[in-house]
């Protein structure tokens, strides 16, 4: 592929077109849906809930299911749930649909112990036969169609991701989404681009391949190993701007510079009140403590910014930090 000739990215997932291909990934205390709506302004096509227990579901446990909100104004959306018994997930599928998502995902590639121990997650990976039920019950449970997150495999020695993908794709999953590390690597190390490549060679549904996409050179590397989509989900966390530049270059269009600070204030800012309108001022605080540092990264005055990040409580303490960002004031340190 020539670099002036951009690919053409982008897949279905039953009725719905992801054109450009471009997914924001699933992250625990991250994707919320005042998040997933401020990557979807920038050009996010398809979002996904926080990962979710399908206990929780069959059991109707509300607590935990905060996490399951939906947009009216979002779709397509995903829900993530997690599992490893096809008898909970079946129910758990039937749920989700009841919540009137779009598409259903299983996780199984959650590297957390909590998550591994019954499991669930990238445990999966050692246990395809399994897995292919939980892909099978869940599709008897729901009209919705169901797709899949995996790793590149458990460990280096064991990178079953192709022919994992492939036991997947005869359960009925609709598309695979790899994240290119072993449960092994947990977040360290490089995406395996090469093995995106495998992966695609042994399939015929969608492969959306993540792992490291941060800027539009990296999208390019990513998009060359074949893949139909892409799923970004670290790099996209405070600059959710990067799809919009990915979306330009796939476009052949001119790619827009990044904002500058008094944008990604304005951001930061926009992103909190929806946070507190979601969740309330307190909710909301502990979610932006998380959040908020994403926008001020490499900044000048970031260390004191993330001192004072870190105990937001209201906000008005989030207006300060927004204004210091924007403005380039110095913050003092606010006392423990
Ligand atoms: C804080 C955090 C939470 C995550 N939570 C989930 C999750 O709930 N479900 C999931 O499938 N992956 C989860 N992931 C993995 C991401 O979806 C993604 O696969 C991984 O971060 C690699 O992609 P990236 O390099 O674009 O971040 C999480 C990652 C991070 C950093």
């Amino acid at each position: 592929m020539s670099e002036d000739r951009p690919p053409q990215l982008g897949y279905r997932v039953g009725e719905h077109e992801v054109r450009h291909g471009l997914s924001l990934a699933p992250m625990a205390g991250n994707t919320n849906l005042a998040y997933r709506r401020l990557c979807r302004r920038f050009g996010a096509e398809l979002t996904t809930t926080e990962m979710a227990s399908s206990l929780a579901l069959k059991y109707g446990d509300e607590k935990s299911l905060r996490l399951l909100e939906r947009g009216e104004d979002e779709s397509p959306v995903a829900a993530q749930i997690f599992g490893a018994d096809p008898d909970v997930l079946r129910v758990a599928a039937g749920e989700i649909e009841k919540r009137g998502f779009h598409i259903l995902d299983l996780n199984i590639g959650c590297p957390v112990p909590k998550i591994t121990g019954c499991g669930g997650g990238s445990a999966l990976l050692r246990e395809p036969d399994l897995a292919a039920r939980c892909i099978e019950a869940m599709i008897e449970g729901t009209s919705l169609p169901v797709t899949v997150k995996i790793r590149a495999g458990w460990s280096d020695d064991d990178k079953c991701a192709p022919a994992f993908a492939k036991k997947m794709e005869e359960a009925g999953a609709r598309t695979v989404t790899v994240h290119v590390r072993t449960r092994e690597q947990r977040y360290t190390g490089h995406a395996d681009l090469d093995l995106i490549r495998a992966v695609k060679e042994a399939v015929s549904i969608p492969v959306i391949g993540n792992g490291d996409v941060t800027d539009v050179e990296s999208a390019q590397r990513m998009a060359q190993t074949g893949v139909d989509g892409i799923a970004i989900g670290r790099g996209a966390l405070g600059q959710p701007w990067v799809f919009t530049q990915i979306r330009a270059w796939l476009d052949g269009e001119e790619i827009p510079a990044s904002p500058g600070v008094a944008e990604r204030a304005a951001l930061m800012l926009q992103l909190g009140r929806g946070v507190v309108e979601l969740y309330g001022e307190y909710r909301g605080m502990r979610i932006m403590r998380r959040l908020a540092t994403d926008f001020f990264r490499g900044c000048p005055g970031a260390p004191a910014m993330r001192q004072r990040s870190n105990k937001l409580e209201t906000l008005n303490d989030l207006e300060v930090l927004a204004d210091a960002l924007a403005s380039g004031e110095r913050l003092e340190p606010v006392a423990d």
